[in-house]
């Protein structure tokens, strides 16, 4: 079989091929935090053809959890039945339905990163709030100062993934991931370039993981046993005194113990500026280093951009899962090219009958 379509079983589900698409903020969301649905479903719907899996964009587990006034959120039951909806479109496709929680921790309170006014810190008059994280730093230039989290704030962060776990699972959601990648609240307590705390949650290694593995167990217990949970990590802050690659290779056998059965291997995010590498597949490096040395499942992502690429990472073992995400928002129907069978019925004569040239061929007469 090919290795992009061998099925992956996670506890009690499968998705029926290797392939992803990893969260992707779309900053669509309308006041309230609603989806529009006249951009989610067909979105997210079109996005699902021929996949195994999509992963909808970080979803705040509260109002201060939202990096932007356009992101989606999950924290009351009107937003259960407007998510709902999306999951449904994503299974009726034949892809299991994701979904990523997220607190932006510093990172909140900013407007979407694109448009006129874009990228810029939303100040209380205009509706912003103060961030929340391990300790009183501002992310970077241009960020606003966060507040130091008391005790109960902690607390009630993680009560908060939980209870919208709960709601993910009654949205219909099948696999959910935490982010605790890019800077975001539940990296920043990992990372001592952005934690000082000198309490139970910050100084230590088994102190900074504490919010982690606390959330992830919470999450545990409120997210149906048969489901599987994933756990986004930014492998390394690429910054000396930061998270290292060795930091996660410890962190992971334990959140493995906590509940979490998937790694979806990320990096950076932390502080800027970052001296940041890239280039094709830039990160299975670390998706490959967490699978050979604790075991878990992982999966990669960062500029995977074609299926032989993919095929590629799976047979050298270093993923489970093949996460494509700018490449498929601009071309959904990839994944179909290698599978037809796995798409609509509409569009399965053309996917075998119709070809790209590659040159500008047209009729001689013409
Ligand atoms: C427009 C855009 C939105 C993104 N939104 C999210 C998000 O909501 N949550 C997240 O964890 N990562 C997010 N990311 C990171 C992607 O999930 C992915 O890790 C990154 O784009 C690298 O993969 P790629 O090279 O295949 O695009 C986003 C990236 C982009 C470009």
């Amino acid at each position: 079989m090919h290795p992009l379509s061998t099925p992956l079983r996670l506890r009690g589900i499968e998705l029926r091929s290797r392939l992803g698409l990893p969260p992707m903020s779309t900053y669509q969301a309308t006041a309230g935090n609603l989806p529009d649905v006249h951009w989610h479903l067909p979105h997210y719907q079109t996005r699902s053809i021929g996949m195994g899996l999509v992963i909808v964009e970080a979803t705040a587990v509260a109002p201060e959890a939202l990096a932007t006034p356009d992101d989606l959120g999950l924290w009351n039951d009107d937003q259960t039945g407007a998510l709902s909806e999306v999951a449904a479109v994503i299974a009726a496709q034949g892809a299991v339905p994701g979904l990523q929680l997220s607190h932006a921790g510093r990172k909140a309170s900013r407007t979407r990163p694109f448009g006129e006014h874009g990228d810029r810190p939303l100040d209380p008059a205009q509706g912003g709030w103060t961030p929340l994280a391990p300790s009183a730093l501002a992310f970077a230039d241009g960020y606003r100062v966060s507040a130091e989290m008391t005790r109960a704030q902690i607390d009630t962060a993680i009560a908060q993934f939980a209870a919208a776990a709960t709601r993910a699972a009654a949205a219909g959601f099948r696999l959910l991931e935490l982010h605790a990648g890019h800077g975001r609240l539940l990296h920043s307590y990992l990372s001592p370039l952005a934690n000082r705390r000198t309490d139970a949650y910050g100084g230590t290694f088994t102190n900074r993981t504490r919010l982690l593995r606390q959330t992830v167990r919470a999450v545990r217990d409120a997210w149906p046993a048969e489901l599987p949970l994933a756990v986004r990590l930014s492998c390394t802050d690429f910054l000396p005194g930061g998270w290292t690659l060795k930091d996660t290779l410890r962190l992971v056998p334990l959140l493995a113990e906590d509940g979490a059965d998937l790694i979806d291997c990320t990096s950076g995010g932390i502080a800027r500026p970052e001296p940041r590498p890239t280039g094709p597949c830039w990160q299975a490096p670390y998706a490959a280093a967490v699978r050979a040395r604790t075991g878990v499942l992982t999966a990669a992502v960062g500029k995977i951009t074609n299926l032989e690429q993919a095929a590629r990472l799976l047979a050298t073992g270093a993923c489970d899962l093949v996460l494509m995400g700018r490449q498929l928002l601009i071309d959904p129907m990839l994944p179909a090219r290698h599978a037809p069978q796995l798409a609509p019925p509409p569009y399965r004569r053309a996917l075998a009958t119709v070809s790209t040239p590659a040159d500008g061929h047209l009729p001689p007469e013409l």
